[in-house]
């Protein structure tokens, strides 16, 4: 079978990106990254995605003065690499109501919180703040809305007693790692079905065995 042809986009260290990395390079994972986009030259992810002999581009928005012409040129590296499924991992640029269209139901991203809640940024430190007792991180399709969209994948995260901001962003940042690749996998499989704001998940996935991730594939 042929495998589902990813673009990842970053702008910064790319712990995600290096998830997706390390699944593709299982020979029975039926998705494989063929671009990975970073609007920002200096994000660490790049060299990952070189040292795993990927193509890695850096298209700087800060060169383009529109942008219209900014996602365009995204847009055009992405077709170029005949790309099937784009997933935002840590791209941290709003991507306007034209681009978003295109890519409908064909781009994914990770938000470290239980969307609908805690929107944007800094998540981590307003749920601290707000004595929620679950944190948690999400894989949603995306709408030109920002962090929002029919949801795929979620992780609920018990918050500790004397959990600090630092230690709630690397905790979830584990469950990040494990669930993006299984939300792109069950993609790949054709076991996520979008119907209206929601995602249709196929019966033979398995439901949860450890309580936390649902649906966990
Ligand atoms: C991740 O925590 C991801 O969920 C978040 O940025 C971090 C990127 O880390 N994304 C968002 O906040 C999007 N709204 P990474 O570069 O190490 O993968």
């Amino acid at each position: 079978m042929s495998k589902l042809r990813l673009g990842v986009m970053i702008s910064g260290s790319g712990t995600n990106l290096q998830a997706l990395i390390d699944a593709c390079a299982q020979a029975d994972y039926p998705a494989k990254i063929e671009v990975v986009i970073s609007n920002r030259p200096d994000a660490k992810g790049l060299d990952r995605a070189r040292n795993a002999g990927l193509k890695a581009v850096c298209i700087d928005h800060k060169g383009y003065d529109d942008r219209a012409v900014f996602e365009d040129a995204v847009h055009n590296c992405l077709t170029d690499h005949k790309v099937q499924l784009v997933c935002l991992a840590g791209f941290m640029r709003l991507l306007g109501a034209d681009f978003v269209g295109r890519w409908k139901d064909r781009m994914i991203n990770i938000h470290p919180s239980l969307l609908p809640s805690y929107k944007g940024l800094h998540t981590h430190a307003r749920a601290l703040e707000d004595g929620v007792k679950f944190a948690g991180c999400t894989i949603h399709y995306v709408r030109p809305e920002m962090d929002n969209g029919p949801i795929i994948m979620q992780t609920a995260i018990p918050i500790a007693a004397d959990e600090t901001e630092e230690s709630l962003i690397a905790k979830t940042l584990t469950y990040e790692h494990r669930m993006y690749p299984a939300a792109v996998k069950l993609i790949a499989e054709g076991k996520a079905r979008v119907s209206g704001n929601k995602v249709i998940v196929k019966e033979d996935v398995a439901l949860p065995t450890e309580g936390l991730i649902s649906p966990l594939a």
